[in-house]
């Protein structure tokens, strides 16, 4: 099924929840993505399934009973079904530099361009948010990231020595060039149309 991206809401967050403590769990504490909302840097989106919605909670009939029983009263089976998300990524926007707090993906739909999509996504929000260069800090050991980050130019510029609370591993400081220069453009451009043939998902304006 394709995959839109849109912007983080609050009804998201315990599925972004969910998706974090699969994708980091070693991380404490955890983002409080709630807080993160209000936070006036960041942004956050997410990937979902287009179509695709959570199932309702076991017990929560949708039937004519449950809708009788709950008649008159704002009951969860009377709201709009949950959108199913696969994934999330957010940026703080820090002077003129875009810093990515977070990408992940549900390990079920990995290696399935989600990943990629949602940081095609940030790079273009950063480009709108007027941000020249974007940086990261990723584990030394996730190479699977590092190699996303490397094919939208992302280099390696240092290391923060025992960055990770948790088994004290080192962090690479990944940075791009300057997002707006003709070259990276030219870079992103192409990747985005390569993206295209690839998967069916969809893409900022390329
Ligand atoms: C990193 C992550 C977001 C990638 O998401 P994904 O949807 O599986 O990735 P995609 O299918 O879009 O792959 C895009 C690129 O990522 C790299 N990549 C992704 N998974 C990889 C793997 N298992 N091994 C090597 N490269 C990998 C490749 O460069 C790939 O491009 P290619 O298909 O042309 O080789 C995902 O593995 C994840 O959520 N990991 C846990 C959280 C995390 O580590 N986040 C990064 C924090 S800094």
């Amino acid at each position: 099924m394709p995959h839109i991206i849109r912007p983080m809401r609050k009804e998201d967050v315990s599925q972004v929840n969910e998706i974090d403590r699969e994708a980091f769990p070693g991380q404490w504490p955890p983002p409080n993505y709630k807080h993160e909302l209000q936070n006036l840097v960041a942004r956050y989106i997410v990937a979902c399934e287009e179509g695709a919605v959570m199932p309702p909670p076991p017990g929560e009939a949708r039937g004519w009973w449950s809708r009788l029983v709950t008649w008159g009263r704002k009951s969860p089976a009377a709201l709009p079904p949950e959108q199913f998300i696969s994934g999330f990524a957010g940026i703080w926007i820090l002077a003129d530099e875009a810093h990515v707090t977070n990408i992940a993906v549900r390990k079920s739909h990995q290696r399935r361009g989600i990943g990629e999509l949602l940081l095609i996504h940030i790079i273009d929000l950063s480009q709108k948010l007027k941000a020249t260069n974007m940086t990261l800090e990723v584990r030394a050991s996730n190479t699977s990231a590092q190699s996303l980050y490397r094919k939208y130019g992302f280099i390696e510029m240092g290391v923060r020595k025992a960055y990770y609370l948790d088994n004290r591993e080192d962090a690479l400081i990944m940075s791009t060039e300057n997002i707006h220069t003709d070259s990276y453009q030219a870079l992103l451009k192409q990747l985005k149309e390569v993206y295209l043939q690839r998967w069916d998902n969809h893409l900022p304006s390329v």
